[in-house]
Parts: C-alpha cells; sequence; structure tokens
C-alpha cells in the first residue's frame, strides 16, 4: 500500500514537473537589447501581457554572451544595429521567430542565416529618412563653412577683430553635389540641396528618371561622379558589394578641393585610405556620422585630424525620428510574433 502511495505521489510530481515545463515553454519570451521609449514597451506588454518581457538595462553593456544567452530560448528578439545577429548565434536561437531592428540598415544580420531558419527581419525605413538627410545638410554646411572651428575660435578668446579672410570656408551655391545612392536618404538630401542651389550629380544601382527630371539631377558612372564633384555625400546600404566602396583609388579620383560626407555607413569608406586622402590633401575635408568601428575609439587617426568633423552616429536621433521608429520596431515584433505580415519585412520571401 505504501509502495503504491509513493507511486502515485512520484507520478504525480513527474506530470506536474512535465506540465510545467510545457507551461513554461509555452510562456512566449521577448528580449530587447536597449532600453526604448516607453510608448514602445507599453504597446508589447498590451500584445503580450503573460509574456516574459526582458529589457537590456542601459546602464550594464550586452556582451556576446549575454545575448547569446538571452535569446537561447527567446521567441522575439528586439535589437539595435550594435547586436550582431551572426548564423552562429541563430543556431543557437530554436525559439526565435523575429529580429526587430531598431534601424533602417541591417547590415549587423545575417538575413540568409535567418530565412533559412524562418526567422522574419524587420527595420524601420522612411520614418529617418528626413532626419538623417538634415544632418547630412548639417554635416555639409559645418565642414564647409568652418562652424566648429569658428565656434571654439570664439570661445577660446581669439576673435579680436572682423576681417575679410577670417576663416573663410566654401560656397554651396553653384557647386556640384555628388549624390552616390539615390533611395529614400539619398534623394531627400537631393531635394534640400536644391534649395542651397547645388549642382546635383548622382549615381546609384538603378537610374531614377523621374528624379532626374524633378530635381534636375544628372547621372553619372561612379568615376565621373568622382572626378565632378566638389562635395560627395553617401547613401548606400553597406553590402558585400559596397563595401570600401570609396577606396584609395576613389580618392585618388576626387578633387583636392572635394569635401566628403558618410551618414550612411562607416565601412563604405575604407578608413585607412580616407586618413591617408586626408592627410595627403588628396581631399579637403569629410564629415562623418559613421565609422568602420563604432563606437570610435579615442586613439582612432581620424580624431586627430583638424579637416574632420566626426559625430556619434546620431543620424536619426531626433525625439520624434526615434520615438517612431521605436513603435515601428514594436509593431514589427508584434505582428510577426501573431503570425502575421510586419510592417516592414527585409525577407518577404517568408510569406510566399
Ligand atoms: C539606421 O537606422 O540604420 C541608422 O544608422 C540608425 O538610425
Amino acid at each position: 500500500m505504501d509502495e503504491m502511495i509513493s507511486f502515485i505521489f512520484l507520478f504525480n510530481i513527474e506530470s506536474f514537473l512535465f506540465l510545467l515545463e510545457k507551461l513554461l515553454h509555452m510562456i512566449q519570451k521577448i528580449f530587447i537589447t536597449r532600453e526604448l521609449m516607453p510608448e514602445s514597451i507599453k504597446l508589447i506588454r498590451e500584445a503580450f501581457p503573460s509574456a516574459q518581457i526582458k529589457i537590456q538595462p542601459e546602464s550594464e553593456i550586452l556582451t556576446p554572451d549575454k545575448l547569446r544567452e538571452e535569446i537561447k530560448d527567446t521567441d522575439g528578439l528586439l535589437c539595435t544595429l550594435r547586436e550582431k545577429i551572426s548564423a552562429d548565434l541563430l543556431e543557437n536561437a530554436p525559439r526565435l521567430k523575429v529580429i526587430s531592428n531598431y534601424a533602417v540598415g541591417f547590415d549587423n544580420i545575417d538575413i540568409k542565416a535567418a530565412t533559412t531558419r524562418g526567422i522574419m527581419v524587420t527595420n524601420t525605413p522612411d520614418v529617418l529618412t528626413d532626419a538623417t538627410a538634415d544632418l547630412t545638410m548639417a554635416l555639409l554646411l559645418v565642414t564647409a563653412r568652418r562652424i566648429i572651428e569658428a565656434e571654439d575660435y570664439l570661445r577660446s578668446s581669439q576673435w579680436k577683430r572682423w576681417s575679410p579672410l577670417l576663416l573663410c570656408g566654401t560656397e554651396l551655391a553653384g557647386k556640384t553635389l555628388g549624390i552616390i545612392g539615390l533611395g529614400r536618404i539619398g534623394s531627400a538630401v537631393a531635394r534640400r540641396a536644391r534649395g542651397f542651389k547645388f549642382d546635383l550629380v548622382y549615381h546609384s544601382r538603378t537610374r531614377k528618371p523621374h528624379l532626374e527630371t524633378e530635381l534636375k539631377m544628372k547621372y553619372l558612372s561612379l568615376t565621373e561622379l568622382l572626378k565632378q564633384s566638389d562635395f560627395i555625400s553617401l547613401h548606400v546600404p553597406l553590402t558585400p558589394e559596397t563595401k570600401h566602396l570609396i577606396d584609395e583609388d576613389e580618392f585618388n579620383l576626387m578633387k583636392p578641393t572635394c569635401i566628403l560626407i558618410n551618414t550612411a555607413r562607416g565601412a563604405v569608406i575604407n578608413e585607412a585610405a580616407l586618413v591617408d586622402a586626408l592627410k595627403k590633401g588628396k581631399i579637403h575635408a569629410a564629415g562623418l556620422d559613421v565609422y568602420e568601428k563604432e563606437p570610435i575609439s579615442t586613439d582612432n587617426p581620424i580624431l586627430s585630424l583638424s579637416n574632420v568633423i566626426a559625430l556619434p552616429h546620431i543620424g536619426s536621433a531626433t525625439i520624434e525620428t526615434r520615438t517612431m521608429m521605436a513603435i515601428i520596431a514594436a509593431k514589427n515584433l508584434i505582428l510577426a510574433l501573431k503570425g502575421e505580415k510586419p510592417i516592414s519585412l527585409i525577407n518577404a520571401e517568408l510569406l510566399t
């Protein structure tokens, strides 16, 4: 009789543990790699009231090992461009259904590996177009008109008198701006640049005849664009084809007066070649928001050059844009976890 009771007891404990494990497995797990705007977190909580939602605190660095640990039993990941989502990492994430990237660029994610595993990958296009185009114009103006240098000059009490040659920069009107990549952001820059009376030329994978007419832009081969432009602004995504698109040979083609602006991705330029070009006067100056390795280290030679304006990847950094990005990233995550079509799905072939 005693044996019978302990058998039933043990059997029940085991079934209970088994059921508990199954139940825990059914609870959806979501990992968010940064503290985001509260409205986006609220959307996720409302959509999945019983989900376990973990948010990486801003005060703690998310190491690759910690990320690996976190996503191994996660259903939904909301990450930023700083997290590298490799094939190897995905192999250890058997439950993962969606990677919602808080960025328009997605060069941080192995899309092929995600697609093979049936994991949806989403991004946040459109909402950051204006903010990024604005920052591009800001960099153009700041480098051309020596704004930072002028402000330092004033603050360090060097301003003694007005003088005709004091801190003279370069005029924008009538100069040629070469835009490389005429997608959403590239064309938003072109629209703004028209107002500054630039002559516009562009190079892009595909020609955009309607923009050529509307914005009076001329299509050029990359070589011709590099040779003819007074200012060059980069707006291509980072892909194996665009990595180091601007390298030593390209700098050799540019005018020594050329100002190069990069608000796209750092690795579109070979940074060593850029430093060399700036040091040797192959180009006049550069305005940068992105770098090959971010955050840029303080001993990076780029920061020792006085003809560089360097910003910490703030192209989309306005409250309005970053909030919209967070909301879209949250909605993408929610829709994908519900098995519906996200707003901006990169690997759309998963749904065909
Ligand atoms: C992006 O979205 O790709 C930007 O670089 C960051 O907003």
